[in-house]
């Protein structure tokens, strides 16, 4: 047999089984049996070196030209093969862009951190800042510099978490509102002070409205010329643009804080229409009112016991409860719901985290 049959046999046999191969994985088996090192071409190949002068140089361009037909010949077969593989994966794997997303579980922002954001954003369109002090308080900043002295009956009022004695007799305390957070802007900084305090505040108390912890937020407003006509100016403002009502009523009645002279607690319009609670006045037999905070103006002894001179300075402070005002706002009647950790309570009153109903821009809507 001559080496020009064999090649024309080889070129037919592989290209009738280049054109058989229904997969890549077929087409490689052919490539190995054509072209790889024990591949028949490959063989055909290597007897190039037994032959004559003559004979390879008959031999020769026919089996190069063998060996390329036979490798462009695969390499068609491949890109087509390659190319109806993807054809047959987009026909078959189809994706409906229109389909609805699967609902995913989302946190839900928690009533008392929304009520703070909202406190805050209107506190600092009047240009106030922020301030925060310790939880963990001393006697000195959470009573005796407030004008409470040890023995003073306002320390009973305030059913104090107290921390073990230390060994000088003192005692730290948690503290029992946010006004020692007053006591300490006032002795680390010079007045101007126009500053909102938020934060955890502790009581011994346990029921539909107490918690042992709950949230406070405070304001301080220390200068030359403030005076209670500024005081009642910023909380209804504040109360109008909080609760969503322009025309909300406050009325300020007279009451008594320590730390504060004159002191009074303020309460909000509001009326229980046939046994359902509103905020603001309808002009009926239900209006009635609901105190949500605690103000005067700075005791001149508290001025003293921070280094100011109350002929110098004098200002207002008040302090609310957020958990009360949110539940105010937004109707949770029991208290305890906001640290119970229930999952369903979260998801009924939580908010939005990314749509929350912020009030229109705080002041300036
Ligand atoms: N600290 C007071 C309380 O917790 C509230 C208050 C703050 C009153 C500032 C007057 C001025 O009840």
């Amino acid at each position: 047999m001559d080496i020009k049959t064999d090649s024309e046999r080889a070129r037919d046999d592989f290209l009738a089984a280049i054109e058989d191969a229904v997969a890549l994985d077929a087409l490689e088996q052919v490539r190995i049996a054509a072209l790889g090192k024990k591949g028949r071409i490959s063989e055909l190949m290597r007897g190039l070196g037994k032959m004559s002068n003559e004979e390879r140089q008959v031999a020769g361009p026919l089996l190069n030209g063998l060996k390329r037909e036979i490798g462009e010949a695969i390499e068609a077969r491949k890109t087509a093969l390659e190319a109806a593989a993807l054809e047959a994966r987009l026909a078959e794997e189809r994706l409906d862009v229109t389909a609805p997303v699967r609902p995913e579980m989302s946190g839900t922002v928690h009533p008392i951190a929304q009520v703070l954001d909202e406190v805050t954003e209107i506190f600092a369109d009047m240009g106030f800042s922020v301030a925060e002090g310790p939880d963990i308080e001393t006697d000195f900043h959470n009573f005796t510099a407030l004008n409470i002295p040890p023995e003073h009956p306002a320390r009973q009022m305030h059913d104090t978490f107290y921390l073990p004695e230390k060994e000088d007799g003192s005692q730290l305390v948690l503290r029992t509102h946010t006004s020692p957070v007053q006591i300490r802007t006032m002795m680390a900084k010079q007045p101007p002070h126009r500053i909102v305090i938020p934060g955890r505040t502790y009581r011994c108390d346990y029921d539909m409205t107490h918690t042992p912890m709950f949230h406070q937020i405070e304001g301080l407003v220390i200068d030359r010329e403030t005076h209670m006509g500024h005081l009642k100016g910023c909380l209804i403002d504040f109360a109008r643009a909080f609760f969503e009502v322009d025309d909300l009523l406050l009325r300020f009645r007279p009451s008594y804080f320590p730390f504060t002279e004159p002191s009074a607690e303020v309460d909000i319009g509001c009326s229980f229409k046939a046994g359902e609670f509103r905020i603001g006045h309808q002009g009926g037999p239900e209006d009635d009112w609901m105190e949500i905070l605690g103000c005067g103006m700075v005791h001149p002894k508290v001025l003293e016991n921070c280094g100011l001179d109350p002929a110098e300075y004098q200002g207002f402070a008040f302090g609310m409860g957020i958990d009360r005002i949110a539940m105010l706002k937004y109707g949770i009647r029991d208290l305890r719901g906001f640290f119970d950790s229930d999952l369903r309570w979260l998801r009924h009153y939580g908010f939005a985290a990314l749509d929350a109903p912020t009030l229109g821009q705080g002041l300036s809507r």
